[in-house]
């Protein structure tokens, strides 16, 4: 499994550079600013584990695509990791974020720049140029799908599913801004519509629905991939939002404690806030969503939530799920064995990341 994945990411980042190259000289004719989004675009992929691109191959190859076609395939997983750096990139500036995949953020990259070149306003530069970065590389994601040499409706197909799911993380993208900009807990339900439609569609359910698209796969095994990709990404959501409130930067390779700062209405913070009494509350209300807080303050946050119980409240939640995922895999008539043996290894992934 590990070799297999290895030489996919291999075939991903080579057709990902190649359209990328290709794409710079040709964005060269309006300015410099082609190149230099193209150049920084490749860095920054190639700092990703490339789970999506990889799931898009998985799928295709466990579908019985024609194995002449793979490089197509690899066409349609370097557009996704492509959307997925946008969407980064984007999401960097909205939480403030100056490091992702263990170096600085996009946006960070251009401040420096606008501050080695004594520009008016850097951060302000910066976080402009991170914008039209994240803009670029959405419209040159699409270049790469319409450029597919694939059967017209299979590549029709496929656009509209690109698509549809980017546009539901942008409005899931507003809905998580918007939680966290107000001062009110919501509710579970709505926490869980957020992690389906801000994460686990596109990281799961896209990727495994295009590559089973790619290779000629009818509606029911499709629709039984975009269901369980749900679920699958439910939990890698949850597990993100523990590595970010209590890994260390180093591992994750972007700042822990942002929920915190960001005042994020992670299921952690849900459970905590039902859990603590008021002049813990006050404690909570002091800390989350403040811009300034320190290490001492993300340790306090840390320590109530292991205190009150909400960590294992939270691991529990994730091992009844996952069990419940398991037993959808098992039983899923519409999935081919090969492919419920690939979704529950990618269900045990996830449970592993961060431990
Ligand atoms: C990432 O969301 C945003 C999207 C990719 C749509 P988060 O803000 O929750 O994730 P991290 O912690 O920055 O990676
Ligand atoms: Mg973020
Ligand atoms: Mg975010």
């Amino acid at each position: 499994m590990e070799a297999y994945l290895d030489g996919r990411e291999k075939m991903i980042v080579s057709r990902l550079e190649e359209s990328l190259v290709r794409f710079g000289e040709d964005l060269g004719e309006v300015n410099a600013w082609g190149e230099d989004v193209c150049r920084r675009l490749i860095a920054f992929s190639r700092g990703g584990k490339m789970l999506r691109g990889k799931l898009v191959l998985l799928s295709y190859n466990l579908g019985g695509g024609d194995p002449g076609g793979e490089d197509e395939a690899a066409g349609a997983a370097a557009a996704l990791e492509l959307i997925h750096a946008a969407f980064l990139i984007h999401d960097d500036i909205m939480d403030q974020d100056s490091s992702r995949r263990g170096g600085p953020s996009v946006f960070t990259q251009y401040q420096r720049l606008g501050r080695e070149q004594k520009l008016r306003a850097p951060g302000h530069f910066g976080q402009s140029m991170g914008i039209c970065a994240g803009d670029a590389a959405l419209f040159m994601a699409f270049r790469i799908l319409s450029e597919l040499k694939t059967d017209a409706a299979i590549r029709q197909r496929l656009l509209s599913l690109y698509s549809r799911e980017t546009s539901r993380v942008a409005i899931a993208q507003m809905q998580d801004v918007y939680h966290s900009a107000r001062p009110e807990m919501v509710d579970k339900q709505d926490i869980f519509r957020l992690y389906v439609h801000k994460t686990a569609r596109y990281t799961f359910s896209l990727p495994l629905m295009a590559g089973a698209v790619l290779a000629g796969q009818g509606k029911a095994l499709v629709a039984g991939l975009e269901s369980i990709g749900e679920s699958l990404g439910v939990i890698f959501q949850i597990k993100d939002d523990e590595l970010g409130l209590f890994g260390s930067e180093e591992k994750i390779g972007k700042p822990a404690g942002s929920d915190v700062r960001e005042g994020k209405k992670t299921l952690y913070y849900l459970y905590l806030w039902q859990r603590a009494d008021e002049k813990q509350k006050h404690l909570l209300a002091r800390i989350i969503g403040q811009q300034d807080i320190d290490a001492s303050d993300l340790a306090a946050v840390r320590r109530l939530v292991v205190e009150l119980g909400v960590r294992e409240q939270v691991a529990a939640e994730v091992k009844n799920l996952a069990a419940e995922t398991a037993e959808r895999i098992r039983t899923c008539e519409d999935l081919p064995v090969p492919f419920r043996t690939m979704l529950l290894d990618f269900l045990a992934y996830n449970l592993r990341r961060g431990n």
